[in-house]
Formats: C-alpha cells, sequence, structure tokens
C-alpha cells in the first residue's frame, strides 16, 4: 500500500516541488497550507505534472484543534515533511514573535500529535543559516552552530533542539533535519515556481524580474570580500533536486536502515558561485542581458559558505545533477510564464 505523507507548507515554493517528487515516487500526499505565502492555483500545476491531485486541507499548523481533524479525517499518515513557517529574515527582524509563534508552535503541535496517531516521522526543512560564517569551505555536518543573527535563523537553531529533546525524551518518532543551501529554480514545466510577494529579497527572483524589466537594476551587494571576484559566494542548489533528496529522506526514515532516530544533513552542490559568475551563468542560458551595477554591501551578509554534502551522497544515496545554467534556464522560463500569465 502506498505511504501517505502529510506535507505541510506545500503549496509553497520547496513544498509544491516536494510533491510532486513525492507523488511520482507512489507515495499518497495530504497538503496542510493556510496560503500566506502561496496560492491555492498550485494544486493545478501539481496535478498537470503529475496527474493527480493532492488532498488538500486549507488551515493554520498553529492551531493544534485544525491538526487533530487532519490526523482524524487523513487516518494512516506515515511521515511528516514540515515546511510551513514564515522565512522572511528582515521581516524576522521587526516580527520577532510573530515567527517563533508561527515556526516552533507549527513545529512543537506536529510533535506533540505525531506519537498519538502512530506517525512514525518527519523531515524538517532547516538552512545553512545555522552555520553562520564558516571557518572553513565546504562545511559539513560536523561544523559548530554560530549564533543566530535573526529571529528567523534562530528558529532554525531552535526547531533542530526542541526536535532533538523531543526524541532524546524517548518519543517514539525519528526525524531527519535537512540543511538547505540556497534553493533556486523551477520545475522544467515552468508549471511550478517561487513566487515572491512584493520586491524581492534574494537573488534570483530579483535577476529575473530584472531581466524581464519589472525592476530597473540589480545590485550586486558588494565586490570587495575576500573571494576571487569580489562578489559573495553561495551554493545555489536547483529545487528539483532538492526535492527529490526529501523522497530519499522519507525512505530512509521509514524504511528497515534507517541511520538512528535524529539525522541530520546538508543540501547542496558541494560548488561556491559568486553573485558575479551567477549572473554570467544566467546571461549564457538564456541569451538575456541582466543590467546590474555594484552597491554597497548588505548589512548581516554571510561572505562565503558552500556544502560539503558528502554525508548526503553516501549516506542517502543523493547527489545534486542540475547544473547551474539549466536552473537559471527555468528559472527563466517560470518567470516568463508568470507574466504571461498576468496578461
Ligand atoms: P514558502 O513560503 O514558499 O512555503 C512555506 C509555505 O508554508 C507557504 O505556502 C505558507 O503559506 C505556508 N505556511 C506558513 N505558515 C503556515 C502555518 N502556520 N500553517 C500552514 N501553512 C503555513 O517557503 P519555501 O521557500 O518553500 O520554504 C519552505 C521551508 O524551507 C521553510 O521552513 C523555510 O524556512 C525553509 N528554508 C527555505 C529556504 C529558501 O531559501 N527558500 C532556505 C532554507 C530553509
Ligand atoms: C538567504 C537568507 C538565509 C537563508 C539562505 C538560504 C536572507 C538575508 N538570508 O540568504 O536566511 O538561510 O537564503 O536559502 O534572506 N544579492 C545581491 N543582490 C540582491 C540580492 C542578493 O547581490 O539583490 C546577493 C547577496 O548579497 C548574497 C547572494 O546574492 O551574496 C544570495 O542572496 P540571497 O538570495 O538573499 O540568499 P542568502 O543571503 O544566502
Amino acid at each position: 500500500m502506498a505511504k501517505k505523507i502529510l506535507v505541510t507548507g506545500g503549496t509553497g515554493y520547496i513544498g509544491s516541488h516536494t510533491v510532486v517528487e513525492l507523488q511520482q515516487a507512489g507515495y499518497e500526499t495530504v497538503i496542510i497550507d493556510n496560503l500566506s505565502n502561496s496560492n491555492i492555483g498550485v494544486l493545478d500545476g501539481i496535478e498537470a505534472i503529475t496527474g493527480s491531485r493532492p488532498v488538500f486541507v486549507e488551515g493554520d499548523c498553529t492551531d493544534i484543534g485544525t491538526l487533530r481533524r487532519l490526523f482524524e479525517e487523513n487516518r494512516g499518515i506515515n511521515g511528516i515533511i514540515n515546511f510551513a513557517a514564515s522565512k522572511a529574515v528582515g521581516e524576522s527582524v521587526e516580527k520577532p514573535l510573530m515567527y517563533y509563534r508561527n515556526n516552533l508552535n507549527t513545529l512543537m503541535n506536529l510533535l506533540e500529535l505525531m506519537p498519538e496517531y502512530g506517525v512514525e516521522g518527519i523531515v524538517f526543512s532547516s538552512s545553512c543559516t545555522v552555520y553562520g560564517e564558516p571557518d572553513i569551505n565546504p562545511i559539513d555536518e560536523t561544523a559548530p552552530i554560530k549564533t543566530a543573527t535573526s529571529p528567523y535563523g534562530n528558529t532554525k537553531q531552535i526547531s533542530e533542539e526542541i526536535i532533538t529533546d523531543f526524541i532524546n525524551s524517548g518519543a517514539p518518532v525519528r526525524s531527519i533535519i535537512l540543511r538547505y543551501f540556497n534553493p533556486v529554480g523551477a520545475h522544467p514545466s515552468s508549471l511550478i515556481g517561487e513566487l515572491p510577494r512584493g520586491v524581492p529579497n534574494n537573488l534570483v527572483p530579483y535577476l529575473t524580474q530584472t531581466a524581464a524589466g519589472i525592476r530597473k537594476e540589480l545590485t550586486v551587494f558588494g565586490d570587495n570580500y575576500d573571494t576571487p571576484d569580489g562578489s559573495c559566494i553561495r551554493d545555489y542548489i536547483d529545487v528539483v533536486d532538492l526535492a527529490k533528496a526529501h523522497v530519499m529522506a522519507m525512505e530512509r526514515m521509514l524504511g528497515e536502515n534507517s541511520g538512528g532516530k535524529i539525522e541530520i544533513f546538508n543540501l547542496g552542490t558541494g560548488r561556491g558561485v559568486s553573485v558575479l559568475e551567477l549572473i554570467s551563468a544566467f546571461e549564457k542560458a538564456t541569451g538575456v542581458k541582466v543590467p546590474y551595477r555594484i552597491g554597497e554591501r548588505r548589512a548581516g551578509d554571510i561572505e562565503k559558505i558552500w556544502a560539503d554534502p558528502a554525508k548526503a551522497n553516501s549516506e542517502l544515496g543523493w547527489k545534486a545533477e542540475v547544473q547551474v545554467e539549466e536552473t537559471m534556464r527555468n528559472a527563466w522560463a517560470w518567470q516568463c510564464r508568470c507574466m504571461k500569465n498576468q496578461d
């Protein structure tokens, strides 16, 4: 019988791509999302790609009654992937309580109900932000956790601790914590992708909107860092590759050979790419020029960080495969599709 997975935040950016991969791998999916940062139309995209529509519950995970009803009405959920969270770093500085309440209550409600409804395991979306500015790159999972630089980052650190403490208390559940590097791109079908609200803060949506003429120019935040071309370095991971890692994590967590009660994996390519290199890769892949200027450094930016993904490669059997040019082509195709839909 197909295993049933609850995907919180499943109409969001990474969640929607993961639901597609789960369904294509033969899992049944149930989504809960309060649509605070996504829209219901995403379900049409998922259905168009996979041929089946996930069960969808519109609801808020901070409300334990809503979650309880969901588990009552959808018996036999084997595993959870918890994407539901607020994720804008700047906003978290302005509204810290909202971030702590949303991100932590969501997680705690899910953990509390898991033993009661016989849910075996939870995959949690963490971030490379827990490493702060690394002492060495590439960075592996044994590197120290640094003091968080924002309430958002702190919710990820605290969430990792909550999961660890809960499992160490003897709770009959397992967890795989995934630390994402920089997820970018869109599904190659252009039927789902990232839907930033307002002016994007992140590089790739800003870049594609600039290439599309929605923004006048892209500002490169600093070219005087200690990197080969002076701009910051990140590990940009294709969102479909990232989604596939969740399927592998779920298989491992629910399988016979799970690697223990709690495991942590970095999800990145292992390759550092600078802001200027990413702009070049986009231009090369699409033939579209991106107007940009060099600006001031952005406060709080990390100079360089990229993953050592060896543990995910060997233990999960997962490897990032999509090349950055292809990711940029998909991001551009998605941008073009979004504009066409607005016409
Ligand atoms: P997203 O905002 O696109 O998706 C999150 C979804 O959760 C949205 O659809 C939103 O409506 C929903 N949601 C939020 N709070 C909810 C609640 N209380 N109840 C029900 N639904 C709720 O974000 P994303 O980029 O897909 O990120 C998914 C997860 O991955 C988040 O936990 C995020 O912190 C983490 N993450 C993201 C990145 C990134 O760069 N995108 C990097 C590292 C970690
Ligand atoms: C973001 C999040 C971080 C999260 C990480 C992983 C912020 C501040 N931080 O960080 O919490 O863990 O993603 O997904 O949002 N850049 C420009 N011009 C722009 C936008 C960005 O030059 O207009 C540069 C930045 O300086 C950075 C790189 O592009 O060097 C990537 O920026 P961004 O997409 O915001 O991601 P992170 O800073 O890595």
